[in-house]
């Protein structure tokens, strides 16, 4: 079995952990499937009233394993990385998550489905679709210019440069700045604290907060999806990878 994602359940709390650092925690198709399946047997298990995501204290996650996304293209809403995407974004009880080092893609994108960050003021966030020849993904499209306010999000979307824990707080998309050493454990003892509150209102809680466009949401993740999946196969995302795996700068100048 694999251990690329560990899960672990403890006072009320299941953790799951990206635990593939010798790739940068990236994430691959299975990686996703078992994502996704933690978080189904979250929200189905009583026991489990919050879910705690994290990496380790140098890394969060440098988004999808562009070999395997490669080789194994999402194919279509039901492939695992869909799966995981809309059960994030529809996940009933808290999320909480920790990040340290690069939250790259998807790592950075899956955090505005969470519901308290901390960072280790060595996190840096980036979305970077543009510069691999992609579009946004996760309803980033949505939630980013939402947050952020319009200009900052085209910056972090058109330019794709990487922003640091001090300015993701600013924007509010972490609520604190913490010794990469502490991250993990503060966000526990807040998941933790957490627990302790009743579970129905909790529920009830984020519901009321996110009812306002949760349709929205899974709807602009499919017409993403739908862009992304297409623009895979065109010729900018194909010499952008291209130029990830040969390790060199890519060159747009053609497309
Ligand atoms: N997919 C597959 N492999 C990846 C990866 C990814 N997204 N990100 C990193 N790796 C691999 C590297 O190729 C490298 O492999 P190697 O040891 O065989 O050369 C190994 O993980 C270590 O990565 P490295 O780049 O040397 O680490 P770093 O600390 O210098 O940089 C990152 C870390 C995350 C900033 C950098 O790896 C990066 O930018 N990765 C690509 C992120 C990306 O574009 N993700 C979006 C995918 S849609």
């Amino acid at each position: 079995m694999s251990t690329d994602i560990l899960t672990h359940t403890e006072a009320g709390v299941m953790t799951i952990t990206f635990n593939r650092p010798e790739r940068k925690n990236s994430i691959t198709s299975a990686m996703y499937g078992a994502l996704a399946d933690a978080l189904a047997a979250a929200e189905a298990d009583a026991t489990v009233r919050v879910v705690l995501l994290q990496g380790q204290e140098s890394i969060f996650s440098a988004g999808n394993d562009i070999g395997d996304f490669l080789n194994k293209p999402p194919a279509g809403m039901d492939s695992p990385v869909f799966r995981f995407l809309r059960g994030i974004a529809a996940f009933p009880k808290p999320l909480v998550a920790a990040v340290c080092g690069p939250a790259v893609g998807v790592g950075t994108t899956l955090l505005f489905h969470c519901d308290l960050v901390y960072a280790g003021d060595n996190a840096a966030f980036s979305m970077p679709f543009v510069n691999l020849g992609l579009c946004p993904e996760a309803a980033s499209s949505l939630l980013v210019p939402q947050m952020l306010g319009y200009h900052r999000a085209a910056e972090a979307l058109l330019l794709g440069e990487p922003f640091m824990a001090e300015a993701a707080m600013e924007v509010g998309l972490v609520n604190r700045v913490v010794p990469p050493t502490e991250a993990n454990g503060i966000a526990q003892a807040i998941a933790r604290k957490l627990a302790a509150k009743p579970l129905s209102s909790l529920v009830e809680t984020k519901r009321l907060m996110k009812k306002g466009q949760q349709a929205l949401v899974i709807q602009q993740m499919a017409e993403e999806g739908a862009s992304f999946g297409r623009m895979l196969q065109e010729p900018a995302a194909k010499e952008a990878f291209g130029a990830f795996m040969q390790k060199r700068k890519p060159d747009f100048s053609q497309v």
